[in-house]
């Protein structure tokens, strides 16, 4: 019997606050179309910031500082689609997403782009300001990994200050749950195609843009 699809969701607030409780809103309405929803708090993963190295741009191996993020990496390859979310903080995003960003990205995703082709949705959670920003940052780090991005109307975002405010947000809910919904068709099409033609719908033989390398030249993930 085939897996049911599975989505992972990077919550990058430092609370169990408004961003959780978005995140729960989607893995309920994600069990109602059989697909199954992890959620990854970056607050409980050993995450260290960017080290002094600086020396990233001209690596062809994986990040030297270790901690955890292999291993949350290596989820997001097991999963068929990833939910990017984090909360607005002073105009940008909350910081743990800010270093997640950095260290899985620039430190081990940018070598051979493991996550081509897998199916991404983005939510950002602000009082107001500067969500469609941080979105938008989100969005276009999900494109440079070669995602594929489905539409939810309106952004995703979801406007609350205080604890609970989130659930209130009658409109935001409707775009996640939207996003959820096209992300579950998506992602079901693409694995039909799979099984149908025993290759990936789209190709991912592609030349890296970093150094213009094709890709898996440079080192893996794992
Ligand atoms: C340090 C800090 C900075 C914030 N900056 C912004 C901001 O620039 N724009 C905004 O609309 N909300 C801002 N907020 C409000 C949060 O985005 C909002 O409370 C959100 O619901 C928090 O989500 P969370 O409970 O998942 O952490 C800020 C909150 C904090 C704690």
């Amino acid at each position: 019997m085939t897996a049911a699809p599975k989505i992972l969701a990077i919550n990058g607030s430092e609370r169990d606050g408004n961003t959780a409780d978005v995140l729960r809103h989607a893995a309920a309405h994600a069990a109602e179309r059989g697909v199954e929803f992890e959620i990854v708090d970056l607050r409980n993963v050993r995450m260290e910031r960017c080290g002094p190295c600086g020396d990233c741009n001209d690596r062809t191996f994986v990040c030297a500082v270790r901690d955890d993020i292999p291993s949350v990496v290596g989820r997001m390859i097991d999963a068929d689609g990833i939910v990017f979310a984090a909360p607005v903080h002073g105009f940008g995003t909350a910081s743990l997403m800010q270093t997640f960003i950095e260290r899985a990205g620039v430190g081990y995703l940018r070598f051979n782009r493991p996550l081509s082709n897998k199916v991404a949705g983005v939510i950002s959670v602000a009082r107001r300001y500067s969500a469609g920003e941080v979105w938008a940052q989100l969005t276009v780090n999900a494109l440079l990994n070669r995602m594929i991005l489905v539409g939810s109307g309106f952004p995703a975002t979801v406007h609350a200050l205080h604890r609970g405010d989130a659930l209130k947000d009658i409109e935001g809910l409707k775009n996640v749950e939207r996003l959820v919904d096209r992300m579950a068709d998506m992602m079901a099409l693409l694995r039909e195609h799979r099984e149908l033609t025993g290759r990936d719908a789209l190709s991912s033989n592609d030349v890296n843009e970093r150094v213009g390398l094709p890709l898996n030249e440079l080192a893996g993930t794992k």
